[in-house]
């Protein structure tokens, strides 16, 4: 069988990345990173792609006249790759119809706390976990979902919790965060991968593999 080709888009640190790379290299995961895309110039996932070999780009959405060319150009370079699944990992732009359209059903996302809580416009890296502070929640988390048109709206694949602890820093709860979106990520790609992901409306139904 041939492996599902991944196009990953990134804006940052690539950790989640790293753990998807990992994840193909160990054999777990019947899937190659195809293509890396960036938003921005400079940042440490670049660096990762490139120790690894694997194509890469920069596609900065302030040299585009309109967010539709910015996409455009996206949906070019991820097609030309001849992608299967579209995984963004840390990426900070929030992407519009026109891309979703193009891969309909083939766009995941990581988010890190528990879908529908402390997510939406606003809601990214740290500052997630700032407002879960904030608010006193005993359990936070990760969740994968397939991307629609809305802001962390598209259906659920799979969550965890997280404890929140006494003494914790928005620092100390993204790492403890990030350790388990380091596993849920590769975990829900394989599912992906396996084609035992079935959508009907909000809701993810993981059919049985030969595995269970
Ligand atoms: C991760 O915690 C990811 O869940 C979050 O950004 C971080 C990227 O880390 N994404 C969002 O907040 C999206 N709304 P990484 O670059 O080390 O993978």
């Amino acid at each position: 069988m041939s492996k599902l080709r991944l196009g990953v888009l990134v804006s940052g640190g690539g950790s989640n990345l790293q753990s998807i790379i990992d994840h193909c290299n160990s054999g777990y995961l019947p899937a190659e990173v195809a293509i890396v895309i960036s938003s921005k110039e400079g940042v440490y996932a670049l660096e990762r792609a490139k120790r690894h070999n694997i194509s890469y780009a920069v596609v900065d959405p302030k040299k585009f006249p309109t967010k539709e060319a910015y996409e455009d150009e996206l949906i070019k370079l991820l097609k030309s790759s001849n992608v299967g699944l579209v995984v963004l990992a840390g990426f900070l732009k929030v992407l519009s119809p026109h891309f979703v359209n193009a891969f309909q059903d083939k766009i995941m996302n990581i988010h890190p706390s528990l879908i529908p809580a402390f997510c939406g416009e606003g809601f990214y890296g740290e500052r997630v976990h700032k407002a879960v502070l904030d608010y006193g929640v005993k359990i936070t988390g990760v969740t994968v979902h397939f991307v629609d048109e809305g802001t962390d709206t598209g259906p659920i694949i799979l969550q965890r919790a997280v404890p929140v602890l006494d003494d914790d820093t928005p620092e100390i709860l993204a790492q403890r965060v990030l350790k388990e979106e380091h596993k849920i990520y590769p975990e829900a790609i394989k599912l992906f991968a396996q084609g035992r992901l079935q959508i009907h409306g909000r809701k993810v139904k993981i059919v049985k593999g030969e595995e269970n």
